[in-house]
């Protein structure tokens, strides 16, 4: 995907995480410690960050111009809302409609543009556009449409284009599911470096859909740490404290082989499979957890990430090797050895998640965990995978899954089109 400057604002947008965090870091521990630059610069330095993580809010990705929506091979950014709508109309003309009108807006928003005016000439009409993002820049927002198993029936006469693996996900032994955080007609992936230039983007496009009377709000999730990586980032770290992401797929052959849709009609193809839980993290058990037990629910150290067979980080794990009693160093119920496609007969998945937090519960626990999206060229992956995690990953006693959905990513749509267009040609 083509990156394309917005003129005018980058330097003043462009900001690296080093001066961001370091600069905080000194200033606030050097005061609270009495202690010179120097010495917090040296407290701060195992936790230093990457020189590559350059926030720069200038950035803006192509809507139209390459096959494939953006937000999935796109440069994971900080920050998500992902939203899902029920239709509200059984015409489907409303629901081609409003595909077209959230195609133009999506648009104009990813360029960090207004859907209209935010102020318009006439005082007493309404603005089209909600205007908060107004100066904030693009900030690599991008915005992914899917659509749910519902939209391919008799009702919108699209029985007959559903995409050939587009149904609901099965049972799942992991599921402690809630209704009200669970499917949806549509979903709405919005990703940004600034979360109100996200929030901003499904505000609007959610008034889009009440206007056209087409579609309403169903569950959503604020995400405010990107828990994945893709080529290039370095590995950031989920509220359990682990890095997260590194054996993810980055190579283009991995895209090709197991995320983008290559069969059926040609509306189909170049589009993916989008996964979503919702998974809750109990996250005061885990932090009375000693953390040997932890590196084993893992299979991997904590700090470096490395796999508990090697040293490094990107060391290949060795699913065999034992210690000198016999036993398994990385053990059988730990996470990695469970989803590795090593043993999974090759399976690999594209994981780009989010930390979330909802606040503290109604017990005054923290109320937080990971909004898991994936993408694949087949949902039954993800339900493999997860049937094996769901039986035997030690991580189990930590989370639960409550949320849950599954939609079909179409490709980008060329420009002067919208997305899914062919449905209703
Ligand atoms: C809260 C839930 C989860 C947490 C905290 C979590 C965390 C992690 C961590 C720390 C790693 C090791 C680093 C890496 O290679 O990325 C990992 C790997 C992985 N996870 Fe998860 N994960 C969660 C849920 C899931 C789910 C639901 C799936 C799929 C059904 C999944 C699939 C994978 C896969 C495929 C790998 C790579 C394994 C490898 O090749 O070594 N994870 N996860």
């Amino acid at each position: 995907m083509s990156k394309a400057e917005i003129p005018g604002g980058a330097a003043a947008h462009q900001l690296t995480r080093r001066s961001l965090l370091l600069g905080t870091a000194t200033g606030t521990l050097g005061a609270m410690l009495g202690a010179g630059p120097a010495t917090a610069a040296a407290l701060g330095a195992a936790g230093a960050p990457p020189d590559n993580e350059i926030v720069d809010l200038s950035t803006a990705h192509a809507f139209y111009g390459s096959a494939e929506q953006a937000g999935i091979m796109t440069p994971q950014q900080r920050y998500v809302l992902y939203m899902t709508f029920d239709l509200t109309s059984n015409d489907r003309a409303d629901l081609q409609v409003l595909l077209a009108r959230w195609s133009a807006a999506i648009a104009l928003l990813m360029q960090g543009r207004t859907v209209g005016q935010v102020e318009p000439t006439r005082a007493n009409s309404v603005g089209a556009d909600t205007g908060e993002a107004l100066s904030l820049g693009p900030a690599s927002l991008t915005v992914t449409v899917g659509l749910g198993p519902n939209i391919f029936t008799d009702a919108y006469g699209l029985a007959d284009k559903r995409p050939a693996r587009l149904r609901d996900l099965k049972q799942l032994p992991s599921d402690s599911l809630q209704p009200d955080l669970t499917g949806g007609d549509l979903s709405l992936q919005a990703c940004a470096d600034d979360p109100q230039v996200a929030y901003h983007a499904i505000r609007d496009l959610a008034r889009i859909a009440k206007d056209i009377g087409a579609a309403s709000t169903r569950w959503a999730v604020l995400g405010f740490g990107r828990a994945s990586a893709g080529k290039g980032q370095s590995t950031p770290r989920n509220l359990l404290g682990y890095r997260d992401g590194t054996r993810n797929i980055k190579a283009a052959e991995d895209f090709d082989h197991h995320v983008w849709v290559k069969d059926g009609p040609a509306w189909q193809r170049h589009g993916s499979y989008q996964v979503v839980r919702k998974i809750q993290m109990h996250i005061e058990n885990w932090d009375t957890d000693r953390v040997s037990d932890q590196n084993a629910v893992f299979g991997r150290h904590k700090e470096s990430g490395a796999p508990l067979t090697g040293q490094k980080e990107f060391d290949t794990p060795d699913f065999h090797k034992r210690d000198s009693e016999g036993q398994l160093l990385i053990p059988a119920t730990a996470h990695i050895r469970l989803a590795a496609h090593e043993n999974n007969g090759g399976l690999k998945i594209l994981r780009r998640s989010y930390n979330y937090t909802d606040g503290i519960n109604r017990y005054g626990l923290l109320d937080a965990g990971l909004l898991f999206i994936c993408y694949q060229n087949d949902p039954a992956h993800f339900e493999a995978l997860q049937t094996k995690l769901g039986a035997s990953d030690a991580l189990n006693e930590y989370i639960a899954h409550i949320g849950s959905a599954i939609f079909f990513v179409p490709p980008a749509p060329r420009p002067g089109h919208y997305i899914a267009e062919q449905l209703f040609t």
